[in-house]
């Protein structure tokens, strides 16, 4: 795939940034030099591609002299708001029981301070209570009904987070899931049919045209059928991170999600936690993290890049570096990773950047991006680790191209 480095026009000569780190003993000592990578523009913002919509408002606040975290909050707020984007806030999709849960933190550079909240049912904008939390308590993290409580003390509207089109995937995700529980048509209901004793030939199809007909009986939209099926069959992560750097170098970053679909209920993923969805230090550069939160947090990945940094490694290098660590956590069994998927946003503090995948695309043909705006809003596909799209899981058989083709 091409590689998205950015272009640096305009830019100042390369950077030759001597950081430096702290020993075991917690002395500090000469890091070795960064490698030759071009310090990038200030101000910038860069987030996940769910953001990019929201870059235009962001940016000139920023650039005006906007707190670096408010910028991030302003890109994260909206697909918190937009009840069409069922990874973020309102119209998230639920955990198994149909409740939506969001998790969310951020990490303020210019203060060295950082707020979090997990597991939040019924308040939209997770990513403002995690700085609330940062601002208003002497703790760091919240989780579940306390922190609920806390949003609400604070002034956060309770509401209804489960919007009709999440309700129906939800549902639909439950009467497929039906043959082994209570839900969806029982015995007495017409159409009920014995188990099948053998795959079939066609089973794929059977399986389409079957989510395709309860989709229908639950009010699902055809336009809407072949995207509640997909989500149904394969559960999605999705999320958004967002940094921010001003031209004072000062630098944020905040990361909000609805999490896994149907997670288990009380699941947190790696989005509340610092130094696994966002880290951020004043003194070295910001990152965040999409995809599977699981295998992140096992790497700790933002703190890992974040470190690397520290060391003198290069954007792009301490993203390849945390990769390499989900990957040797598998023993690099390409039929494992296969399933993972990952993404980290990485911003360094003198403005170079740098978007890296496992994979460098999903869902077989959607190449992994990353949203920049430093004066010019774009968005570039991510490095990656390797080539190739990631397997939707759970490691169903591959669906066969007729199927695909006919539910298109
Ligand atoms: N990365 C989002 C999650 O796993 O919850």
């Amino acid at each position: 795939m091409t590689i998205s480095r950015r272009d640096f026009l305009g830019t100042a000569v390369a950077g030759s940034l001597s950081l430096g780190l702290l020993d075991s003993k917690g002395n500090g000592q000469e890091s070795k030099k960064n490698e030759a990578v071009p310090s990038g523009k200030r101000p910038i913002i860069i987030c996940a591609h769910n953001g990019y919509n929201y870059l235009d408002d962001a940016y000139p606040f920023l650039a005006a002299g906007g707190d670096t975290l408010d910028a991030a909050l302003k890109v994260v707020k909206g697909p918190e708001d937009d009840p069409n984007d069922t990874s973020v806030g309102l119209g998230g999709l639920p955990n198994e029981e149909g409740v939506v849960e969001l998790d969310a933190c951020c990490m303020h550079g210019p203060t060295r301070r950082a707020g979090s909240v997990g597991g939040v049912r019924n308040i939209k904008n997770v990513s403002q209570v995690a700085k609330a939390v940062m601002n208003h308590t002497g703790h760091v993290m919240l989780v579940g009904e306390g922190a609920e409580r806390f949003a609400v003390a604070q002034g956060f509207p309770r509401e209804n987070l489960l919007t009709e089109h999440s309700r129906k995937i939800w549902l639909l995700w439950k009467e497929y899931h039906s043959t082994g529980d209570w839900w969806g048509p029982g015995l007495a209901d017409p159409h009920w049919q014995p188990p099948r004793e053998k795959p079939q030939v066609g089973l794929w199809q059977e399986r389409y045209r079957r989510l395709d007909e309860i989709a229908a009986n639950l009010g699902i939209a055809p336009e809407f059928r072949n995207e509640a099926v997909h989500k149904v069959l394969f559960p999605p992560t999705g999320t958004i991170h967002c940094s921010a750097l001003n031209d004072k170098g000062e630098i944020s970053g905040c990361t909000t999600t609805s999490g896994l679909a149907y997670k288990l209920p009380g699941r947190l993923g790696d989005s509340p936690i610092i130094g696994a969805g966002c880290y951020t230090d004043q003194d070295v550069g910001s990152v965040g993290a999409t995809g599977s939160g699981e295998e992140n947090i096992k790497v700790a990945g933002a703190h890992t890049i974040v470190e690397n940094m520290r060391r003198g490694t290069s954007p792009q290098d301490a993203g390849m570096d945390a990769l390499k660590r989900i990957a040797r956590n598998y023993n690099n069994d390409m039929k494992k990773l296969q399933f993972v998927d990952m993404v980290y946003y990485i911003l360094r503090k003198d403005g170079a950047y740098a978007g890296v995948s496992l994979w460098d695309s999903y869902e077989a043909s959607k190449p992994h991006t990353i949203a920049v705006h430093d004066g010019t809003k774009r968005q570039e596909k991510t490095v990656a680790l390797f080539q190739g799209a990631s397997r939707d899981f759970p490691p169903d058989p591959k669906v066969p191209a007729e199927v695909m083709k006919e539910f298109k």
